[in-house]
């Protein structure tokens, strides 16, 4: 327990605004988030897929060349959005939790620090994996996963260590430099690993699939069959450990917020209802979707099911943020209330956001092209 000595100092915010109301920059937090997670498990999921298939995979048949070509040649776009993506939730929860996020993230900073080489590490072994037959292609495999595993540690911890200010002392005296002695720490990191491969093994199914190389006796209907097996077949492994590590999660969370998200009559549960029923949902067309693994449809249709099953997810995230700093030890923070002591004053700058929305659109329509382009390239055996 903490003593009331111990309560942590927040720093000082009543003196300056946002931008724009909070639900305006909580709901561009959480999108931008979304698509940050999808690159993410895309990234992430791709890279431990290959792993595993360098492992288990003595003698690889020429399908199996092309589509971990095809798969490992995706990663370094995917890596490029997922950071792009990081930088917009990044900035717009530095805005609205910045006395919290700041501090979690100093205590950190050496971590924090550390992400910028582990990118590296992860982005050169994205190139140098492509070695085949080498040592140096499979240190490369192997630290693809881990690098990027270890940067999923560091960002856990850090969103931790925001919304749970009486743990920064343990960090103030040195007796913590990274992990978070709290119960939540284990569940939720994965809880979100599990998340990774759910939505990993389905970006494996996407991004694998491929025209055969020029040289090749394979059809694309074979090649698109494969991918969307092995994907799959990760897809089924990350749903159950999501449902049992979203259980486990929920019982570490305090009581009262667990009553919050399973009491059936306020919004944010039928949210946290919706989203398992949508992963529910996703697991019977992911079925079909293996029975008719060249078709796009089904994969589609599993795909979109589980993509807005972690929009709810992310919703349900957020209102476990809002719950922790709205307690006393955190400073009573009342993050939708402009008239509330504890609240954000607005300073309207409708400028800055038209600017963001047009920005937002362009670079939208620049990745989705980027992404057609790509895909319209032929494997590589
Ligand atoms: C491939 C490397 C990365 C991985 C695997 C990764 C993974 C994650 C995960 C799992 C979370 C959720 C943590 C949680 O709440 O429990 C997260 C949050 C976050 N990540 Fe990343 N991330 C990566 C790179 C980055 C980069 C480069 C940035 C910044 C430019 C970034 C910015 C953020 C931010 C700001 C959050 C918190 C968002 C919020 O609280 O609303 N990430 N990341």
């Amino acid at each position: 327990m903490i003593a009331a000595a111990a309560a942590p100092h927040i720093p000082a915010y009543q003196h300056l605004a946002l931008p724009a109301p909070a639900w305006l920059l909580v709901t561009l937090s959480t999108i931008t988030f979304w698509i940050h997670l999808i690159f993410v498990s895309a990234v992430v999921g791709i890279s431990c897929i290959l792993l595993l298939r360098c492992l288990l995979l003595r003698n690889r048949s020429e399908i199996d060349r092309q589509i971990n070509s095809r798969a490992l040649r995706s990663l370094p776009l995917c890596i490029s959005l997922a950071i792009n993506f990081g930088v917009a939730p990044l900035l717009f929860t530095q805005c609205l939790y910045g006395p919290w996020f700041y501090t979690a993230s100093i205590f950190i900073a050496p971590f924090w620090l550390a992400v910028l080489a582990l990118l590296l590490i992860g982005f050169i072994s994205t190139y140098l994996a492509r070695l085949k037959q080498s040592l140096i292609g499979f240190i490369c495999t192997l630290l693809m996963p881990l690098a990027f595993i270890a940067i999923l540690y560091i960002m856990t911890n850090n969103s931790v260590l925001t919304i749970q200010p009486e743990h920064w002392i343990e960090f103030h005296r040195h007796t913590s430099a990274l992990h978070v002695p709290d119960p939540i720490v284990g569940p939720r990191l994965l809880h979100n690993l599990a998340i990774i491969i759910t939505l990993g093994g389905l970006a494996w199914a996407w991004l694998s699939r491929s025209k055969p190389a020029p040289d090749s006796q394979l059809t694309q209907t074979n090649i698109n069959r494969h991918a969307t097996r092995i994907g799959l077949q990760y897809f089924f492994l990350g749903l159950p450990l999501q449902i049992a590590f979203t259980i486990w999660y929920l019982q570490t969370l305090p009581k009262p917020l667990q009553s919050q998200l399973l009491h059936t009559s306020n919004s944010i549960s039928i949210i946290w209802y919706a989203s398992l029923f949508l992963i529910g949902l996703a697991l019977l067309t992911g079925i079909v979707a293996a029975f008719k693994a060249a078709g796009r449809f089904s994969l589609a249709i599993t795909t979109i099911l589980t993509a807005l099953s972690l929009a709810g997810n992310l919703i349900v995230r957020q209102h476990i943020r809002t719950y922790y700093l709205s307690r006393d030890i955190a400073g009573n923070l009342d993050i939708y209330n402009p008239n509330s002591t504890t609240g954000w004053q607005v300073q309207n700058h409708n400028s800055a956001i038209i600017a963001f929305a047009i920005l937002a659109v362009i670079c939208l329509i620049t990745i989705i092209v980027m992404l057609k382009l790509v895909r319209s390239r032929p494997a590589q055996s």
